[in-house]
């Protein structure tokens, strides 16, 4: 029955498409819905009143939780306004794991403090038998000497020689800062957020459900990591931008029989557990302690999927897509202007980014 909608981006509202989704179907739901800031999203206001806004998410946050399986798992990304009421209803139906702190600059609000993160509520929906892995992500280094950003004093050597285990404060993964790398989406998430969020809670063939999904990024990331995806979005266009970016993705982000996280050169996010398969394919510092200021790296460079790129080139491949499509959408991109929400309050237009 579900499989009828794996591997699917429906285009539609998500309260209407959740009916087609059986209860304890799927391994992991994501939403990233709309924050009511008056983005400017192509098909949707994102300006209701306070309450009918929170009427209106606890109708899908209790849709996420029927379908997510008892060894499942819900994640709900926004900003901290917003989540302390999502975690007061969901508090009553599922079981509260961790508020994940995202370390990204957010849209000036008040007078106060100046809001420098993102919140992603993890619950589990039973509270015993969840899937859950550890993970890793690489030491933080000066960008410029190359040398460890901790002073570890005299117990370097004893360091892993990947990195630590991932915390719940996530201050290594970036929001897509160039237009060239985004689509035309105002909200656009880097995808290796997405990646973590999975190697943390599924494996193989798993489902992750994203009743928000924008231009793709979480049945991108599930698709890349051989796990199954079912997308709700209501705006066509975007469901199309999505659909044209998955024909380009493979199954292929996997280094042996490992499924990692690359970005760019190189990897983002492991999991605890596979370091001892993964390891062979590092050069690891000779003596550890030179791990200070020399990382380990991935020996052979050709083991990097070439889709390890596949923010800039898939947005290449979009910008031809536009090109070469109707005037229609260039007459639109001329005078339609996208508001770009992340962080700079910068505004482009979409004509400028195709030419
Ligand atoms: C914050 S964005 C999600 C962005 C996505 N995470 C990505 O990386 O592309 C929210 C999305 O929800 C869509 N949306 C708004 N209301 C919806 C509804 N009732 N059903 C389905 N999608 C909806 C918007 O069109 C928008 O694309």
């Amino acid at each position: 029955m579900i499989d009828k909608y794996t591997n699917k981006i429906l285009q539609g509202d998500c309260l209407e498409l959740f009916k087609n989704i059986p209860d304890n179907s799927v391994d992991v739901t994501f939403a990233d819905p709309p924050f009511n800031l008056k983005k400017n999203y192509t098909s949707y206001g994102d300006s209701l009143e306070f309450q009918e806004y929170l009427d209106w998410c606890e109708k899908w946050i209790s849709e996420m939780v029927r379908v997510t399986k008892p060894t499942g798992s819900i994640f709900l990304h926004n900003i901290p306004k917003w989540l302390t009421y999502y975690a007061t209803y969901l508090n009553k139906f599922a079981n509260f794991k961790h508020w994940i702190s995202w370390d990204a600059p957010t849209a000036p609000m008040g007078k106060s403090l100046q809001p420098s993160h993102y919140g992603i509520l993890f619950y589990t929906k039973e509270a015993k038998g969840a899937k859950i892995y550890e993970l890793r992500h690489p030491h933080k280094r000066d960008r410029k000497q190359g040398y460890l950003l901790k002073d570890y004093g005299g117990k370097k050597d004893q360091l892993h020689p990947f990195g630590p285990l991932v915390s719940d404060v996530w201050t290594d993964i970036h929001r897509i800062k160039h237009n060239t790398k985004r689509d035309p989406h105002p909200c656009q998430l880097p995808i290796h957020l997405m990646d973590r969020l999975i190697l943390m809670t599924t494996d193989e063939n798993d489902i992750i459900l994203d009743p928000f999904s924008g231009t793709g990024t979480t049945a991108i990331s599930a698709k890349r990591l051989g796990r199954k995806y079912i997308g709700f979005e209501l705006d066509t266009r975007y469901v199309e931008i999505a659909e044209q970016k998955l024909e380009r993705t493979e199954p292929n982000y996997k280094l042996g029989e490992s499924w990692v996280s690359f970005y760019l050169k190189d990897i983002v996010t492991i999991r605890n557990n596979d370091w001892e398969n993964l390891a062979k394919y590092f050069s690891i510092p000779n003596p550890l302690r030179k791990i200070d200021f020399e990382r380990a790296k991935i020996v052979d460079k050709k083991l990097i999927p070439q889709d390890g790129f596949i923010e800039k080139s898939n947005d290449n491949q979009l910008k031809l897509d536009i090109k070469k499509n109707k005037t229609i959408t260039r007459t639109k991109l001329k005078t339609t202007k996208e508001i770009v929400c992340f962080n700079t309050n910068q505004e482009v237009t979409l004509s400028k980014k195709v030419k």
